[in-house]
């Protein structure tokens, strides 16, 4: 578990890529409409009932759980997302974006052999990961075997910790629009925001300090690099987390779900069902609200993802839906 010590961002960093243009206010960082007829419920519903990509099997469930979640106060709410695919963008301009394990393979600090066959894995193992006609239980030994193997790739290119940087900042990472509104706004509203990723954490880490979101009250639970005292990738550390076993990850950092026993609420974020566990740590829930975007294989798991989320956002690329319930919880009390 990482905590991001910072108070204070270092100034001018350069954004992960030039195209993100992070201070460019967004449409995605929801507006208040002024309609005095209108209750706050239906404000909101107006508002992210506009996302035509949107889809929930129960609306009225949603509203309950928003009810309720409004009722307890924003100092009862936390926020745990994963990374890659939720908070970057799956699609760019019609060209896949990069995971953080890609981002890494796609960088000068992989021989070409290594990226040969980092791809070889990629194309034999994510079809499986998003097959819908496979269990979990078929998956999950596959998926560590994925994992495995792509760290051990790794862990042979003798990778510097000084060219992570560099890496991220070449690389095509993209954080999904409305990602100043998300990150901001949870700061100065003090809520905690837990990323929970089967990627790599220092590379995750990485791309949200060059894009200036690193605030403090992010917390990481994801794969560190462990390096030599040279500054050489030697292993990954602790317990592998990989798509299927966030319950696990989730259980091992009981001290950080203790510290925010409080905060009873979860707003949870994901893009794979493997997401649905990162609250299973989370100490006498109350409520928790889960939106899923479903980025890949559309027709064969909606059904499971609108079974599963509350929220299904299908091939949508930006956090407006997030970001107007926060606005939601944090304006209404
Ligand atoms: P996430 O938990 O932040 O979504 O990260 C997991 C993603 O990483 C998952 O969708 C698959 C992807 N991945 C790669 O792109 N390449 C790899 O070599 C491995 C092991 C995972
Ligand atoms: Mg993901």
């Amino acid at each position: 578990m990482r905590k991001n010590k910072n108070k204070r961002q270092p100034a001018k960093r350069k954004a992960a890529s030039q195209t993100q243009n992070s201070k460019r206010p967004c449409s995605d960082s929801p507006k208040r409409t002024e309609n005095p007829q209108l209750t706050p419920f239906e404000i909101f519903f107006k508002e992210i009932e506009k996302f035509s990509k949107l889809h929930m099997k129960d609306r009225d469930r949603v509203q309950e759980i928003l009810q309720s979640m409004q009722k307890a106060g924003s100092k009862t709410l936390q926020v745990i997302s994963d990374f890659d695919m939720t908070l970057t963008r799956f699609e760019y301009n019609g060209k896949r974006c990069p995971t953080c394990h890609n981002i890494l393979e796609r960088s000068d600090a992989i021989s070409s052999d290594c990226k040969k066959k980092l791809q070889e894995l990629l194309d034999k193992y994510y079809p499986i990961e998003i097959d819908s006609t496979l269990s979990v239980e078929e998956k999950l030994p596959l998926m560590v075997e994925w994992w495995t193997k792509a760290h051990e790739l790794l862990v042979n290119q003798k990778i510097k910790k000084a060219g992570l940087a560099k890496a991220v900042k070449d690389s095509e990472a993209k954080l999904r629009d409305g990602y100043q509104y998300f990150f901001d706004h949870l700061n100065e509203h003090s809520i905690p925001l837990l990323i929970f990723s089967a990627g790599i954490g220092d590379i995750l880490e990485e791309v949200i300090r060059q894009t200036e979101v690193f605030h403090p009250n992010v917390k990481v639970i994801s794969n560190y690099m462990d390096f030599d005292e040279s500054g050489v990738l030697k292993a990954f550390k602790g317990e592998l987390i990989h798509i299927y076993n966030k319950k696990e990850g989730a259980l091992l950092n009981t001290g950080h779900f203790q510290e925010l026993r409080t905060r009873t609420n979860v707003l949870l974020l994901g893009d794979s069902l493997g997401d649905l566990n990162m609250a299973d740590g989370v100490q006498d829930m109350e409520n928790i609200l889960k939106i899923g975007f479903l980025n890949d294989k559309v027709e064969e798991r909606k059904q499971s993802y609108l079974d599963s989320y509350d929220i299904v956002l299908i091939k949508h690329e930006t956090l407006g839906v997030p970001n107007a319930v926060i606005r939601f919880l944090t304006d209404s009390n």
